[in-house]
């Protein structure tokens, strides 16, 4: 294999496509005449029932052609497995729009309104009149309903062991700290709000293009609820203008456009509002009361997390919020809890880096305040109590260097210059703060399956049902293509987001590098010796002796090792063996009976100095160094914007970003971007990323361990531990406002 692509710094192959407005995404397909439009009618009650609907108006407007509610829509599937999709949690129910009159959560989708324009039918779902019967008896708010919870029925990630005796560790240590740290709801906002379109066929096929992080996921959700066959409802997906797992979950407005074209055979488009993006899922508020102990010397010598998540009143939602407590550091005594406390919301929904951003922000932080009480440096003291193995599993790393990146990161922030007492760096107004923390996240792969065609014109096609929602996934896997086959780049393309492509599981979770990376390097092999059979077989070829082992694949040539002047370009090979196309189907499976003697993370060391003005209390992030650990960099250039973006997040969540709910009527009441905070430009300085190298030939064959969500992890612990060095004020709860550190 050559490295002419991978490790280089290669331009997005989409690139063109996106800036010039010719990527086209779900709700851009409107090539058909005749198409009509969709728009949702959302619950202004959170609990409750509808008593009235009378659509008799909106209905009598010219061109409106239909009203959908729980009164005409019936005949859909029965069983409650047929609503579950791959993300689904484990135990509950999905929720199902229009099947019932009840009200489960504030905004509940409650009308689909279909009309010949988007204005019109917009217009006309405020002509519709309902009445409620509200239940004013709402569980709303995490802290305020602590006496609610209760044990999940499944934990999604199951909780690490308890370990040696936390308690008496803790009685026992010189050094104790014990804080509770908030961390409030948060809504994905991509800027891509969730669409469908759906072109009916004259076949009656539909072809579905939807807003999804997988295309075989939304595919498999509609074919059990309506009763599809596969070839019935093809799912399409080139383009996702962000996700952040929003993605994961076939959301309600495909149900809704599948149920409105099969029902009028019309080809339709259904768009959320920005307001509606709020509706379905959110990153949960989480409440962890961490308690922890050191030796004099500092030394971990307990550490207990008990953690209160909020889920639905229909689903458990869980995820690994604690384990991380037990993960990050050496420590021989540990011990978790882990409730949920279910609320009348929707169900929360995996968001960059699930549990991760939550559980070590919570950890993070704690380490930081029990550094402090032991008088250490906050980084000498993490690099004190560094784990030589996974104490949670019992298992060594398949590859770890997390040290580098803190002693990288370190040197590039400029670490040694900080003086350790809070309050006492300053610029003219401005406190400034020094901040430390540490990021993990799990290196995982999944199976999947590639297809690779190469043809007598020397161009190679590579295709897998994945999902590039701004990853880099068309780049990355044509670099690794190019490279395990010797081709120039420009003679490979790669297709993904198409349901009747190889199979490819839900893109999420940082594995779709590792995963669809290894089904692509695997099929470009079987291609390869395919080519190289035909090669050693026509006429007078300079391979009839030599073995796989003497040749070199590169430049769409096959040469000798040991005399480069010998060679056959790939496409004389193909001619001169009458072969127009080499076609190959793999499926790569991770290699499970080596990976399960080893422990599989992503690690980071995000420094960050943060300016508080010290009459005003504004926070500005100066400056960030995130030096991260993640096996093979495939591609500099998009890995380092994953990691930038995921910085940016962390400075969003640290100061800004928070879904407002109102308990007394469940529901969140900024729904909006001007209200609901993202960063923006503005609040972005300088951030520099740093790429430790790291081998690991455990992961899978390339090395690669994934880049998605290690780039949110310990940011938002860093600005909070530079929060603390500039004000000397501690704040544990998210995000922090001004008000906070006045
Ligand atoms: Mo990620 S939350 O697995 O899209």
């Amino acid at each position: 294999m050559t490295s002419n692509y991978i490790g280089q710094p290669v331009s997005r192959v989409d690139g063109r496509a996106k800036v010039t407005g010719q990527a086209k995404y779900a709700a851009e397909f409107n090539v058909v005449n005749g198409i009509v439009y969709g728009f949702v009618v959302s619950s202004p009650i959170a609990k409750g029932k509808i008593t009235v609907v009378n659509t008799r108006q909106a209905l009598a407007q010219k061109g409106v052609l239909q009203v959908f509610t729980h009164e005409n829509v019936s005949g859909l599937a029965w069983f409650d497995r047929s609503y579950k999709d791959q993300d689904s949690p484990s135990d509950g129910s999905p929720f199902r729009a229009f099947q019932s009159p009840e009200i489960q959560f504030s905004q509940q989708p409650i009308a689909l309104v279909v009309a010949e324009t988007f204005e019109l039918a917009r217009y006309a779902a405020g002509l519709i009149h309902f009445e409620y019967e509200v239940d004013e008896k709402l569980v709303a708010g995490l802290e305020e309903n602590l006496d609610k919870a209760r044990k999940p029925k499944t934990y999604k990630v199951p909780m690490a062991k308890p370990r040696g005796k936390a308690e008496d560790a803790y009685e026992q240590s010189a050094v104790k700290h014990h804080g509770d740290y908030y961390h409030g709801s948060e809504h994905h906002n991509p800027m891509e709000m969730h669409a469908t379109t759906v072109i009916y066929g004259e076949d009656d096929k539909l072809i579905i293009y939807d807003k999804t992080q997988g295309v075989q996921n939304s595919q498999k959700y509609v074919k059990n609820v309506f009763g599809l066959s596969t070839e019935e409802a093809r799912v399409i997906s080139p383009f996702v203008g962000g996700a952040f797992g929003s993605g994961l979950r076939p959301q309600y407005q495909l149900y809704m456009a599948v149920l409105a074209a099969l029902e009028l055979k019309r080809s339709i488009k259904v768009v959320l509002t920005r307001q509606q993006m709020f509706s379905f899922g959110h990153r949960p508020a989480t409440l962890q009361k961490i308690v922890m102990g050191a030796s004099e010397d500092g030394k971990l010598q307990s550490i207990m997390n008990h953690a209160y998540t909020e889920t639905s009143q229909f689903e458990e939602y869980t995820e690994n919020i604690v384990n991380w407590s037990g993960y990050l550091y050496q420590c021989d005594n540990v011990k978790f809890d882990h409730q949920i406390v279910p609320q009348d919301v929707y169900t929360p929904l995996d968001m960059r880096a699930p549990g991760g951003v939550t559980g070590v922000y919570a950890m993070e932080v704690a380490v930081d305040e029990l550094a402090y009480k032991a008088g250490k440096d906050p980084l000498d003291f993490r690099i004190l109590n560094y784990a030589e193995k996974d104490q949670n599993d019992d298992l060594p790393f398949s590859s770890k260097e997390l040290r580098q990146c803190y002693l990288q990161g370190a040197e590039r922030f400029g670490w040694s210059k900080r003086n350790a007492e809070p309050r006492s760096m300053r610029e003219g107004h401005s406190l400034i703060g020094w901040g430390v923390a540490t990021g993990a996240w799990e290196a995982q792969q999944m199976p999947v399956r590639a297809r690779a065609l190469f043809s007598i014109d020397g161009k190679l096609v590579v295709s897998s049902a994945t999902a590039d929602f701004g990853t880099g996934t068309y780049t990355s896997m044509t670099q690794i293509a190019a490279d395990t086959l010797g081709l120039n780049i420009e003679d490979v393309l790669f297709k993904l987001g198409d349901s009747s492509m190889p199979m490819s599981p839900l893109s999420g979770g940082s594995w779709t590098a590792s995963s669809v990376g290894s089904a692509v390097y695997s099929v470009c092999e079987n291609v390869k010796k395919k080519l190289f059979s035909l090669a050693r077989k026509v006429e007078n070829s300079p391979f009839a002796n030599s073995d796989t082992e003497d040749v070199v694949f590169d430049g769409g040539r096959i040469s000798l090792k040991s005399n480069p002047q010998v060679y056959l370009t790939m496409t004389e090979v193909m001619q001169k063996s009458g072969t127009n196309v080499i076609d190959e189907d793999t499926i790569s499976l991770p290699n499970m009976l080596k990976q399960k003697f080893y422990s599989r993370y992503t690690h980071s060391a995000v420094f960050v100095e943060v300016k508080v003005d010290e009459d005003l209390g504004t926070i500005q992030v100066s400056r960030v160094v995130s030096a991260v650990a993640a096996g093979r960099i495939i591609n500099p250039k998009t890995a380092r914007s994953q990691v930038l973006g995921g910085v940016v997040w962390g400075i969003g969540q640290a100061l800004e970003e928070d879904s407002v709910l109102d308990n007394r009527f469940a529901r969140f009441m900024n729904h909006n971007l001007a209200e609901y905070h993202v960063v923006v430009n503005a609040d972005v300085k300088d951030i520099d990323v740093i790429f430790v190298e790291e081998h690991d030939d455990v992961v899978n064959p390339l090395g690669v361990k994934g880049l998605g969500e290690i780039g949110i992890v310990g940011v938002a612990a860093a600005i909070s531990n530079a929060v603390y060095h500039a004000t000397g004020k501690r704040v544990r709860d998210l995000p922090i406002h001004l008000d906070k550190v006045m």
